[in-house]
């Protein structure tokens, strides 16, 4: 595996991919990288003839009490970790790399998919991710790119955003990998406590409840209050637990496929799943 810190040195890397018309799988990543981030490696590995990833926490996606500058960073173990799935080039450029000494005048902003959700409590997360996912596609103009369905809302904006400008490459979604508890891996559990640890994982299981509900024919409205209460009882915080079409648009019943999200805190730790739901099964 070659591991690139400078845009220069990545085009270089790729240059005698490009030139044999090989398949370039992209995963982007901010780091931290655990079996989550690794299925989409594996998943680029098993479809492309070249892999590459990039590790970078990308201060513009961040809110400012949010947690860019405690955000873990162990590119060491990552870079491994990487090396043992698969992964042939491991970009990760510093934050002056990526932006440059000049002001960035340019911003993407991909309306309605972002109002609701993570995009009502985090303002401006989702242009921030636009814009540096945008950067990275023009970087290594991957043939594939690969998120995780962990990330919904994301997932859902980076399609659009790809089908609005045009930008060739084709992105797919890979299911979310959960510890055996149920827990969604994510690099922010790592600020969890013991006890909170614990709890976490009743995220899933009041979503799996919820599903049973749905299911047994209760209303969702009804589903969706027993939802908070269970999450709240247990000792989260609720940002929002609602319910949408795969789309992302509201719903007000289970008359369709739908979408379970929940973002919630445990102490300072802010949690997101979210579980697909088919009207058919
Ligand atoms: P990060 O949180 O590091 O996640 C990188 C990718 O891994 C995302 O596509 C995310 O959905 C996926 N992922 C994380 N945990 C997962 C899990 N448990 N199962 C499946 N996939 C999982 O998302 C970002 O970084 C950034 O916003 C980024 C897209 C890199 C832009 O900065």
């Amino acid at each position: 595996m070659k591991t690139e810190t400078s845009i220069q040195g990545l085009s270089a890397s790729l240059a005698p991919a490009r030139s044999a018309r090989k398949t370039i799988g992209f995963v982007p990543t901010m780091g931290n990288l655990h079996e989550g981030h690794m299925q989409l490696v594996r998943e680029a590995r098993r479809i492309c003839d070249v892999v590459v990833v990039s590790v970078f926490v990308n201060p513009i996606q961040f809110g400012p009490n949010e947690d860019f500058a405690s955000y873990p960073r162990t590119l060491e173990q990552d870079s491994h970790l990487l090396a043992e799935n698969g992964c042939d080039i491991l970009f990760s450029p510093s934050v002056e790399q990526m932006y440059g000494k000049q002001p960035r005048l340019t911003n993407i902003a991909v309306n309605l998919l972002t109002e609701g959700l993570c995009g009502a409590q985090r303002p401006g997360h989702f242009d921030g991710v636009a814009v540096v996912v945008t950067k990275l596609f023009n970087m290594v103009q991957p043939t594939y790119a690969f998120f995780g369905q962990k990330d919904y809302q994301q997932l859902a904006v980076i399609q659009q955003l790809v089908q609005d400008l045009n930008i060739p490459v084709e992105v797919r979604g890979v299911p979310i990998v959960r510890a055996e508890d149920g827990l969604a891996l994510s690099s922010r559990n790592g600020y969890l406590t013991p006890e909170q640890r614990q709890i976490a994982p009743k995220i899933y299981a009041s979503l799996l409840a919820a599903q049973q509900q749905l299911k047994q024919s209760e209303s969702l409205t009804i589903v969706l209050e027993k939802l908070r209460k269970s999450l709240t009882d247990a000792g989260f915080v609720i940002d929002y637990a609602e319910a949408r079409s795969p789309q992302l648009q509201t719903v007000t019943a289970f008359d369709q496929d739908i979408v379970l999200f929940v973002a919630a805190k445990l102490g300072n730790t802010r949690l997101i799943d979210n579980l697909q739901i088919r009207y058919t099964d």
